[in-house]
């Protein structure tokens, strides 16, 4: 059975290099047989911030939220797999993926129920961090994403087939101009590796 994919990612410009990663794994999830859902959240002018209509209420998890979110949820529900791809701003993921999670990931719907809903489905958050790894490591900082996304979010929401990767050393200010391709090629391939090593099919 092909598996069918939600590929999210969340930047401001379609050059970007988190840009170039979710158009090579789409073309990966594709070659190797399965359909793949890309949501990119700024080209669908997804709104980050939560409203009252999706704020969670703790007395009522049938609430109806508003239909964006509820088309949203449709959208997770579908797919065997969630792939996020997203630049590290602040040691978090950038306002318009965050505030998805907000309000899509609502309450009654993705954590809640004594059977969680999005259990059996697997997980792959893959950020791309401007720092090398000892820099982050220096600063102590290099397990924030895993315990934030992986801890916070997917076992929270009873997705335990889940994983963060990191692909570090993504700022190519710092880099010579003639040798920044290869850096490119290099890190596109560092992205391949931990879908096929996250979610391997
Ligand atoms: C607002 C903002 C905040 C950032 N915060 C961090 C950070 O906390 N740690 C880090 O290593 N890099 C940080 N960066 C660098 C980005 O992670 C890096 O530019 C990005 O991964 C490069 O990929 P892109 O070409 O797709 O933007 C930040 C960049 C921006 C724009």
């Amino acid at each position: 059975m092909p598996r069918h994919t939600l590929l999210v990612h969340a930047h401001p410009r379609t050059d970007s290099l988190t840009a170039q990663v979710a158009t090579l794994l789409h073309a990966r999830l594709k070659d190797e047989g399965g359909t793949v859902d890309v949501l990119d959240l700024y080209a669908e002018g997804f709104d980050p911030v939560l409203h009252p209509a999706d704020e969670p209420d703790w007395e009522n998890r049938e609430k109806a939220y508003s239909p964006e979110v509820h088309a949203h949820m449709d959208r997770i529900l579908a797919a065997d797999d969630i792939v996020i791809v997203f630049p590290v701003w602040w040691m978090a993921p950038p306002a318009v993926l965050k505030g998805w999670i907000d309000r899509v990931w609502n309450y009654g719907f993705a954590y809640g129920r004594s059977k969680p809903r999005l259990a059996s489905k697997r997980m792959l958050w893959l950020a791309l961090m401007g720092s090398p790894l000892e820099d982050i490591e220096k600063l102590g900082l290099d397990t924030v994403l895993e315990t934030q996304l992986r801890l916070g979010v997917s076992e929270y929401c009873g997705i335990t087939d889940s994983a963060v990767r990191v692909v570090y050393g993504t700022e190519l200010s710092g880099v010579p101009k003639d040798l920044r391709p290869e850096r490119v090629r290099q890190l596109l391939e560092d992205a391949g590796a931990a879908l096929e090593e996250a979610l391997p099919r």
